[in-house]
């Protein structure tokens, strides 16, 4: 697997894919690769003929206050795992590459309302900061298909918005959540969690399960969210929100409607923010 750092360099060795026939599959993340990625990686080697990742650390999304410098960069072991995985070419950009404009200063990608609420709101200007990544990484690679995970929902639906008004010619394809023995939800930010706080977050996944319970036992959306903060505080996390959606759009469901509906939790445990979701038609998650 070749790593390339440069746009140029990355256009040219997809160019001579297509070229020859082959469809591309696009898999972009942060870094620090863990199960979950690979696990993207797998469904868009299944799909594509030629399979592309990216690891970028994009500044714009994150907050002043928040983890862009200590996010964990670990280039070396992410190229090995790719290269196990079947990963083709792995593009690792510097911030100057994908900003060429500064990232105050150039072109910005919003989606106004899905990107304003709930991780939208907690974190002002975090989905402007995936929709202008994925846009740019999106043109660079002009792939068929894009993998991303469900674990971020948010995000998925604010990127296929953002494919469906560009009109990009790119399959957004949405992948399952992987997760720890206890539930939790595979994360890089999990490393930030001691070892009993690792065991103690699995709380989350368990509260998702009670709160589609609850849903579908007829209980009202209210009471089920504030039952579900409880148990949270109860474990000792701090929940931003603890919510029952409507899985299209996440606005809040008519009263009495219990089909086609999400829920979804972030919480802060020790130095972590941790986010995970549960469709509640889904029996199987
Ligand atoms: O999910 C992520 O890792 C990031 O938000 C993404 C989609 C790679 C954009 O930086």
């Amino acid at each position: 697997m070749e790593t390339v750092t440069r746009a140029e360099a990355l256009r040219a060795r997809i160019a001579a894919w297509r070229r020859a026939g082959a469809r591309i599959g696009f898999v972009p993340t942060m870094g620090n690769l863990h199960a979950g990625h690979y696990s993207l990686i797998a469904i868009a080697r299944a799909r594509a003929e030629r399979v592309v990742a990216s690891v970028f650390v994009n500044p714009t999304q994150f907050g002043p206050r928040e983890d862009f410098a200590s996010y964990p960069r670990t280039l070396a072991e992410d190229q090995a795992g790719l290269a196990a995985s079947g990963c083709d070419l792995l593009f690792a950009p510097e911030v100057e590459e994908m900003y060429p404009f500064g990232t105050s200063g150039g072109v910005r990608v919003e989606v106004p309302g899905l990107g304003d609420v709930l991780d939208g709101a907690a974190r002002p200007g975090h989905f402007a900061g995936v929709a202008t990544v994925v846009t740019k990484l999106l043109n660079l690679v002009q792939p068929e298909l894009a993998v991303f995970g469900q674990k971020d929902y948010q995000q998925l639906l604010v990127i296929r918005r953002l494919v469906a008004d560009l009109r990009l010619p790119v399959e957004i394809v949405g992948a399952p959540t992987v997760r720890e023995a206890n539930g939790l939800a595979m994360s890089s930010r999990n490393q930030y969690l001691s070892a009993e706080e690792r065991e103690r977050a699995g709380v989350i996944h368990r509260t998702l399960r009670a709160m589609r319970e609850a849903v579908l036992a007829g209980r009202t959306v209210d009471t089920v969210e504030q039952e579900a903060m409880r148990a949270l505080a109860a474990a000792g996390l701090v929940p931003d929100y603890a919510v029952v959606r409507r899985a299209a759009d996440l606005t809040a469901p008519d009263p009495g409607v219990r089909t086609g509906l999400i829920a979804l939790i972030a919480a802060r445990l020790g130095r972590a923010r941790l986010i995970d979701n549960l469709l509640i038609d889904d029996a199987d998650q």
